[in-house]
């Protein structure tokens, strides 16, 4: 069964768009846990245009607080973000931020301040041996390590030798070419990547761009681990109810 972290950055970003607390993305992760989700992603940026610092601590401790342990006790936390963000602010740095609130997963993302959003894996031949004291320093703490990856097989085998428990695959591309001649070619493309990745031993996950029309079709990636998605589901929350939309996202992932 592939599980679905839901992603709040979106609903962060809502709250961000006036003075106070509203909508609260503790009590939004609480709605989604307890309609069945998985686990709670966010992304905090130097720049906090969407999750800031105090967001993430209150969410560690209420996905700590495990708020429906008999039914889920695997519900997970995790953060994603750039590892090499430094302090800004009230931002303390990515992997201090980290450090403090102790995810389950840490997913390493090279995106820069002046993206819109994620939009590429990691290129190790560049970044391999930078990532590798940082993997290693997560893992003391615990902590499992994701690698946000394009599906491009010698970077896969990269991502095992610097030390990644798993990948997170960018669907970036492949939802872009859903409805077009491209599409089989892209998914083989993640397809390969997958087995390859568990192949080597490494956990397989994926997200950006997943929707309620494209997230089948993915999810019969073999061992797909997990997914998490976050502008969509936001948009499917607003059409047919926070609820609903958990329901519909879950049903797709058997
Ligand atoms: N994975 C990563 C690394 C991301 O940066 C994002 C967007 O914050 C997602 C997954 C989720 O993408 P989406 O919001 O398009 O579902």
């Amino acid at each position: 069964m592939t599980a679905l972290s839901i992603n709040l950055n979106k609903v962060a970003l809502i709250r961000n768009s006036r003075e106070g607390n509203y909508p609260d993305v503790v009590e939004f992760a609480r709605l989604c846990i307890d309609h069945g989700a998985d686990g709670i992603t966010v992304h905090p940026r130097p720049d906090q245009r969407h999750i800031r610092p105090d967001d993430v601590r209150r969410l560690a401790d209420l996905v700590k607080s495990n708020p429906r342990s008999g039914a889920a006790p695997e519900l997970e936390f995790n953060i994603e973000g750039n590892p090499f963000a430094p302090a800004l602010g009230s931002y303390p740095g990515f992997i201090e931020l980290v450090e403090e609130t102790m995810p389950d997963q840490c997913t390493l993302v090279p995106d820069g301040d002046d993206q819109l959003t994620s939009d590429h894996g990691f290129d190790l031949t560049s970044s391999g041996e930078a990532l590798k004291p940082i993997i290693e320093k997560l893992h003391s703490l615990g902590m499992r390590v994701s690698l946000f990856m394009d599906p491009d097989l010698k970077q896969i085998e990269l991502a095992k030798a610097v030390g990644a428990d798993r990948i997170e695959l960018y669907t970036g591309p492949y939802a872009a070419a859903w409805g077009s001649d491209q599409l089989d070619a892209i998914f083989q493309q993640h397809l390969q990547a997958a087995e390859l990745s568990t192949s080597l031993g490494m956990g397989v996950n994926a997200g950006h761009d997943l929707n309620l029309h494209n997230l089948g079709k993915f999810a019969t990636i073999p061992n797909l681990l997990e997914v998490s998605i976050g502008h969509a589901f936001t948009v499917d929350s607003l059409t047919m109810g926070m609820p609903q939309a958990v329901q519909r996202y879950k049903a797709l992932l058997v």
